[in-house]
């Protein structure tokens, strides 16, 4: 469409013959072009390729992400066939979503509340989930077909997460992982790339910068703890028995696993820790943030009309408002009253006697409200995606996590200068109250916040460019065996050289022996000279 504009320009150039006016004009045109012209700025592909997205277990927010990545690949003709576990999202004619529909990883009814737990804590799903998937995916015909016809994808993309259930479909393919979850200590080491420990927080802490000797001791035992767990207690002992009933000759997952081609990791220095990357880990956090786009009439209608700004409460996709205690809800209801901001709610049911200042909505295009300038204050469950949108579009946050990495992500937050974080536990409605007024009236929030997000923003490409660009780099390589680390092949004894500082330890020991034994024994013949 750029293309077309420009031309069009030039040709009314020629016919009307005002030079200085017409490239005046060009220039205007070319300048509101640009914005279009940055955000499809890749060349066009070499032919439509077939994609193959694996997250038989994945949560609608992971989801996103793939479908993030699905359109855009999408949209320069690939067809893409998604395996999920989650309802279809998607109303693109080249994306096929195939929903498995066991009950087990119905996150819809699951209530995260349950799992409220500890800020720092980690949530492990239980193993039942994990063996039932194991047993009965490949147990279903539409599975079984779209294994057998695997060979005829270009390029597999699997969830980084607890999909391992998904590894005999890369078996002799080119394949990528998505890493929602940002950057994973577990499977950085799996690429050859071992975050350091002394200054890397496993996923369960939250340490200040730099971390104390107590600190970093209890983080390496940390690190190592959770990736222990994941490989030799669950998920991937209670799948592997299933696994190999259906497929006995293939190799081990924690074998498969390591042919990775690259990974897409949903983080970005810009919105947190800096870490030394292979060229195999490409950076894409944010890449599902977007410009806003018009909102539905009649919220749109309701935020402009609002006389004080207005508050965004969303508590994301996988913690359902419903679930929330009655008591949560009063107190955010009761701190509402008392603001004359207006409030937009996304709660999946009906609430009688709300406010007249609130409206909910069972679903709301979350990024088109943040777009909007009078939303002055995002109150969010800490999510990563939610808290990169908060960044991407600039609004301060009021977080109060629930469960997972919320906790870690809402400090984070709060570090930050983004926002306030405020714990589930000890809410109040004074303390609620004070918070809100505090981020809307205090310059400061919005002001840190502001200039994350010029940071985020001011990329060479956009991550969803950079995304679809590696995506394609990997078809066209039937791989990406240049990018891969040889530190990736390495036992962890030789990668940590554990077996030099043996050799060496052992030999310095040798010599010492040698020299005491020597000299020992020259002592001795010493002694005998003098008393002969
Ligand atoms: C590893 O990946 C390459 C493509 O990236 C593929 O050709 C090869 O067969 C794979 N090996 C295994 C054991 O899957």
């Amino acid at each position: 469409m750029s293309i077309f504009l420009c031309i069009q320009v030039s040709v009314c150039e020629n016919t009307r013959g005002n030079p200085s006016l017409w490239s005046k004009m060009k220039l205007v045109a070319l300048m509101t072009l640009l914005p279009i012209l940055s955000s499809a700025s890749l060349p066009p592909p070499e032919g439509s390729y077939k994609i193959l997205f694996l997250l038989p277990f994945t949560t609608r927010s992971h989801k996103i992400l793939h479908i993030a990545l699905a359109t855009n690949l999408a949209d320069r003709g690939h067809k893409i066939t998604m395996l999920t576990n989650q309802a279809p999202s998607s109303k693109h004619p080249n994306i096929y979503e195939f929903t498995h529909g066991m009950e087990e990883t119905d996150f819809d009814s699951l209530n995260v509340f349950k799992f409220l737990i500890q800020p720092g804590a980690s949530f492990v799903p239980p193993a039942f989930i994990f063996e039932a998937l194991g047993r009965n995916l490949y147990q279903l015909q539409e599975v079984k077909d779209i294994y057998n016809k695997r060979k005829e994808f270009d390029v597999i993309v699997i969830d980084c997460y607890m999909n391992d259930v998904v590894y005999p479909f890369v078996h002799e393919m080119p394949f990528i992982v998505l890493c929602g979850t940002g950057m994973e200590q577990m499977h950085s080491a799996v690429m050859g790339n071992v975050l350091n420990p002394a200054y890397t927080p496993s996923m369960q802490y939250m340490w200040n910068h730099p971390m104390s000797l107590i600190q970093r001791a209890v983080n390496i035992f940390g690190s190592i703890q959770f990736g222990f767990i994941y490989k030799h207690w669950s998920p991937v002992p209670v799948v592997q028995p299933e696994i190999n009933k259906h497929f006995p000759d293939l190799p081990p997952i924690l074998e498969l696993e390591k042919n990775v081609s690259l990974s897409l990791i949903n983080s970005h220095y810009s919105l947190g820790m800096t870490q030394p990357l292979l060229p195999s880990q490409i950076e894409v956090g944010a890449m599902h943030c977007r410009p806003g786009k018009p909102l539905p009439r009649d919220v749109a209608q309701w935020i402009e009309e609002a006389e004080h700004d207005v508050i965004y409460f969303s508590l994301g996709s996988v913690v359902r408002s419903e679930f929330m205690s009655e008591n949560f809800r009063n107190i955010m209801i009761e701190a509402f009253t008392k603001m004359k901001q207006r409030v937009i709610w996304k709660f999946e049911k009906e609430l009688e006697g709300l406010p007249d200042n609130v409206i909910i909505r069972k679903w709301l295009p979350q990024q088109d409200v943040l777009a909007h300038p009078k939303v002055k204050v995002f109150i969010t469950h800490g999510g990563r995606l939610s808290s990169q949108e908060a960044i991407y579009h600039s609004k301060p946050v009021l977080a109060i996590p629930v469960f997972f990495d919320q906790p870690k992500v809402a400090a984070e937050l709060q570090k930050a200068g983004f926002g306030i974080a405020l714990n589930l536990k000890e809410l109040t409605v004074p303390l609620v109250v004070d918070s809100l007024n505090e981020i809307i009236n205090n310059p400061k929030y919005a002001k840190a916040i502001g200039k994350a997000s010029l940071l985020l923003r001011d990329q060479k490409e956009t991550p969803i460019d950079r995304a679809v660009w590696w995506t394609e780099y990997v078809i066209r390589h039937r791989g990406a065996p240049a990018l891969r680390s040889p530190g990736a092949d390495l036992s962890w004894i030789e990668y940590l050289c554990l077996d030099v500082l043996v050799v060496v330890h052992v030999g310095i020991f040798t010599l010492f022996w040698v020299s005491k034994k020597l000299l020992a024994l020259a002592c001795r013949v010493n002694k005998k000279k003098k008393t002969e």
